[in-house]
């Protein structure tokens, strides 16, 4: 039995829809049910930035995640598929008139990726203040909370329609197959029969 850790929504759904494709087993969870056990598979549907803790305390076996929440999560687990689908970047976004420069004092950024953030400007030698928000990252600029943001875009006009340009890249992201080392080790015939059914159907074109 695989346990599958999956991300409430789209991705949930799209994984599932491959899951029906491969398998040919009506895989669908239920309402408002969070479990669903089916054949050789239990799947377990997730908050988006708590797929990496199921899957890394082992809850989980695997689970499909964004690479960005993947690395904001900072746990050391098994990359083993590029699932090509979601692509987005983490970015820094400041307002139209302002220019960037890494050198000038008082920089505050405003961001809800602390771990990504932290490292991106340790990696510079920069130790800006930096302030954790939840979400609409983007005002934080526009009323002087902060001077720049970390964010995710994904068409950009989030930032485009709230007078923002991006002014640096962090990383780019697109959607992951991840598992657990130790799974990785004691489930490795189930799972590498897993990801080449995954890969075909990535090769092929198909995207989560
Ligand atoms: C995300 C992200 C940006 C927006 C980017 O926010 O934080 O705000 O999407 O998308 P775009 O480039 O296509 O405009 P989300 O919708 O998850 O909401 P949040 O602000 O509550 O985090």
């Amino acid at each position: 039995m695989l346990t599958v850790a999956l991300p409430k929504g789209r991705i949930a759904e799209d994984t599932l829809a491959i899951f029906r494709q491969i398998f040919k087993q009506d895989f669908r969870f239920e309402d408002r049910r969070l479990v669903l056990e089916s054949g050789d598979f239990k799947f377990l549907l997730v908050r988006n930035q708590d797929v990496p803790t199921y899957v890394y305390h082992q809850s989980a076996d695997i689970g499909v995640v964004g690479l960005d929440v993947l690395e904001e999560s900072g746990l050391d687990l098994v990359r083993l598929l590029d699932l090509k689908g979601g692509f987005c970047r983490v970015a820094i976004g400041m307002r139209n008139e302002d220019q960037l420069d890494y050198n000038k004092p008082d920089i505050v950024v405003a961001t809800k990726m602390i771990n990504i953030t932290n490292r991106f400007f340790s990696s510079k030698a920069i130790s800006p203040k930096i302030i954790k928000l939840y979400g609409s990252i983007e005002l934080a600029p526009l009323v002087g909370l902060a001077n720049m943001i970390v964010d995710i875009v994904e068409t950009g006009s989030t930032m485009k329609q709230n007078g923002l340009k991006v002014v640096d890249t962090i990383m780019e992201s697109t959607t992951h197959l991840i598992a657990n080392k130790s799974s990785f080790i004691e489930k490795k015939p189930e799972i590498l029969s897993l990801y080449s059914e995954f890969e075909k159907i990535i090769r092929d074109g198909g995207r989560i």
